[in-house]
């Protein structure tokens, strides 16, 4: 079993360079798929979603390779209008991407219901809600999502009861093709909606209004292959700054928009950790004690629920009580059953968790349930005495780009070993 061995107590210094945006790339490679022709994509990160994507384009037929180690090009010229493998789509939630690209490409998709990160209900109502007003008819049927236009793609005017990330890229998708004027209203407003709608628009769609709450979309007879380069990760460069502020040290983080990041510098900043802009790039020092804070969870700009579990893990160590408030996900808290093997003191109800501090966390045999409790448990190895020991760590390869090595390179001592189930670095009994 692959395993993380983390031997806490050492502060980071150094520098990192931040690797494009997961929850963008996720978008965009599906996005290629509504052109018969050829996308480069530059700065992908080599993360297993990515991988697990391509094994389902390659399914489809469509031509791909990388260029050079982050340069990713796919023709889907000869792409086959078939139903993916079940299986492989249950593993990600972005699969369901391909229910907007397929639909704007051959105007039918055969789709699995999409899997991921287990974080309470996690309903596609909006995004089928927009395929309809697009003219599309839905049926789920035994776990398959079959979406059909009788009638063609039909512009429209879509309001989004819930600010959501997926709906909005999906129907986006879809709408780039659809004759007319479409309109996405109560939209999300990430940094990765943005790099959708302008990777799209480099393919010849006409997107605006991106990173605001009103989309509008006018459908264009053809596209083209784009190129386009992913955004850095602004989620992945939050979880750098969040070990740090948990180790103490200087580090410099590289390759980043500090204007995605300013939600989260912002609580840091609150925090006690001194953050340096530096243009395309973040100095953060943490020599003080971290200050409590309270953390409310919001779609962007507010504070992103993707940084929810890193937080948590450093507040375990600030100077007093701290209120975390997850307003996004039902069930989000996952992780904290794993910190308190670590010496944590967290009480959750609901939604809410509050964490009193503790003047350390010890080193335990401790479990990712998901990507980002997955952070959060290298966060506190890091900052822990003592040895930790942490499996499920799949979920975090999912999302992060060598972050052991990343890490190493910040002078934490964390190393990937391979062992049989039954050994482990804590001696029981
Ligand atoms: C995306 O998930 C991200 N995943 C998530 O990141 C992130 O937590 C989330 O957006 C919120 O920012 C990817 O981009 C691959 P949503 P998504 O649709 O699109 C409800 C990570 O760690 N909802 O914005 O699935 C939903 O239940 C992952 O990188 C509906 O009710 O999230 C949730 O409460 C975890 N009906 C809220 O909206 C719908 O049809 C936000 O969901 C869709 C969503």
């Amino acid at each position: 079993m692959i395993k993380y061995v983390i031997n806490g107590g050492k502060p980071l210094y150094g520098s990192v360079t931040i690797s494009g945006a997961k929850n963008a790339v996720l978008g965009i490679i599906p996005a290629a798929l509504l052109v018969e022709g050829v996308c480069r994509i530059e700065n992908v990160p080599r993360i297993s979603d990515v991988s697990l994507w391509l094994d389902i384009l390659n399914f489809l037929g469509a031509k791909i390779r990388f260029i050079n180690p982050t340069t990713l090009e796919i023709d889907s010229t000869s792409l086959r209008q078939v139903e993916p493998n079940y299986d492989m789509m249950r593993k990600m939630r972005a699969s369901y991407y391909l229910i907007g690209a397929l639909l704007g490409r051959f105007g039918s998709a055969r789709v699995a219901m999409p899997g991921g990160c287990d974080l309470g209900d996690r309903p596609i109502d909006q995004h089928v809600k927009g395929f309809q007003v697009l003219g599309a008819e839905i049926d789920v049927r035994s776990g398959i999502v079959h979406a059909s236009l009788p009638s063609g793609l039909r512009s429209g005017h879509v309001y989004f009861d819930k600010v959501s990330v997926g709906a909005t890229i999906n129907v986006m998708l879809a709408a780039v093709r659809a004759p007319g004027l479409t309109v996405l209203e109560n939209a999300a407003k990430e940094p990765h909606i943005v790099d959708v709608a302008n990777f799209l628009n480099s393919m010849g769609a006409d997107v605006r209004g991106a990173g605001t709450d009103v989309i509008k979309i006018r459908g264009v007879p053809k596209m083209r292959g784009g190129i386009y380069s992913i955004i850095p990760d602004q989620i992945e460069a939050g979880t750098f700054i969040a070990a740090v502020s948990a180790t103490g040290g200087d580090i410099t983080i590289d390759n980043i928009i500090p204007k995605h990041l300013e939600c989260i510098t912002a609580k840091f900043t609150e925090m006690g950790v001194t953050i340096i802009d530096k243009d395309d790039a973040l100095q953060i020092i943490r020599d003080k004690p971290i200050i409590r804070t309270n953390v409310k969870t919001l779609p962007y700009p507010g504070f992103p629920t993707d940084m929810q579990p890193q937080i948590a893990a450093v507040l375990c160590l600030a100077n007093g009580t701290s209120v975390i408030t997850e307003s996004i996900w039902d069930n989000r808290f996952r992780y904290v059953d794993e910190l308190r093997r670590m010496g944590a003191q967290i009480q959750v109800d609901g939604k809410t968790a509050v964490i009193d501090a503790v003047p350390s966390l010890t080193g335990a045999p401790v479990c990712a349930c998901d990507l980002r409790a997955g952070a959060a448990l290298v966060i506190a190895g890091l900052a822990a005495k003592g040895p930790t020991e942490l499996t499920g760590v799949h979920h975090i390869e999912r999302g992060y780009e060598n972050l052991v090595e990343k890490l190493r390179m910040l002078g934490a001592d964390i190393s990937v070993i391979d062992t049989p189930d039954t050994e482990s670095v804590f001696r029981v009994g």
